[in-house]
């Protein structure tokens, strides 16, 4: 793999750190600070399966995300396992953040999540605790995408009702936030979407997770949810259709 070009020098100055409670770092830069990327930087930061995956993007901002974030992870790993930026690769997966590889291999495990808003991007590490990471900014200029009774089970709506008037967006946005970061935990523990065990959890007071909020004055809100890596989760019996109604449904 080429060397990427961004010295550590550079990235000590301009990514920043904070400690969450228990074992785990968030990392996150605003990418306006990054030097200018040109063709070779891009390919020197990305793994060969990152690069098909880049071209195929089309929005600039989701290209610069999409190449910060890798180089902002390289460098977290860098960091957390004292070992060179330059001795690891992140190797595309579906449905998950990129799996990270190095030579000499990584001998203890190791846990990530990688999130994105505007121009901020974010990676947090655990090694120890499974990790999702989210981040969200109240805005109460743009339309919510998804009304709060199709996103929130009954007791999560009562938490958001009790909300005063003024509070209620970013009440909304905080369990929205606490709801992804968790659907990332749960997907990259079984690497893949299960949305069965992703909407049995109460985002609220679910015992076997454990959320971390933190928010800016800007908007911005930072959700990191942990759990036991031993943790199980049962899956559920799939709820059977009855077709019948279905047609019942179209006769009316
Ligand atoms: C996958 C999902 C969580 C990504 O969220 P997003 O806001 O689009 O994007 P973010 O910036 O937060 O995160 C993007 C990164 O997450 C990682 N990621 C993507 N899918 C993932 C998954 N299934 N599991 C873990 N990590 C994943 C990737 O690394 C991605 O960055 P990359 O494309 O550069 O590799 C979201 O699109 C989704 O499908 N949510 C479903 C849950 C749901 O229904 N929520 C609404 C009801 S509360």
């Amino acid at each position: 793999m080429p060397d990427t070009p961004f010295s550590a020098d550079i990235l000590d100055t301009i990514v920043q750190k904070t400690d969450i409670q228990p074992d785990a770092t968030l990392w996150h830069l605003d990418m306006r600070e990054l030097p200018p990327l040109s063709p070779e930087d891009i390919v020197g930061i990305l793994h060969e399966s990152s690069v098909i995956r880049y071209s195929e993007l089309s929005r600039r901002q989701r290209r610069f995300q999409f190449v910060t974030g890798r180089l902002l992870t390289k460098y977290a790993l860098s960091k957390t396992l004292g070992r060179p930026i330059h001795d690891f690769a992140l190797v595309e997966r579906r449905n998950n953040t990129p799996q990270p590889k190095a030579i000499p291999p990584i001998a203890e495990p190791i846990y990530y999540s990688l999130a994105y808003r505007y121009d901020t991007a974010a990676c947090v590490i655990s090694r120890s605790q499974l990790i999702g990471l989210d981040i969200e900014v109240t805005d109460a200029t743009r339309e919510i995408s998804t009304p709060a009774d199709k996103a929130f089970n009954a007791h999560e709506n009562a938490w958001l009702s009790a909300k005063g008037k003024d509070q209620w967006l970013k009440g909304y946005y905080e369990l929205w936030s606490r709801k992804e970061s968790c659907y990332k935990l749960l997907s990259s523990k079984h690497g893949g979407i299960h949305d069965d065990l992703f909407w049995q959890v109460d985002c609220l007071d679910d015992p076997r997770f454990k959320w971390t909020t933190l928010s800016k004055d800007n908007g911005l809100i930072i959700t990191i949810c942990q759990a036991d890596p031993e943790l199980t989760f049962r899956l559920t019996q799939s709820p059977t259709y009855n077709l019948d109604n279905a047609f019942d449904i179209f006769k009316r």
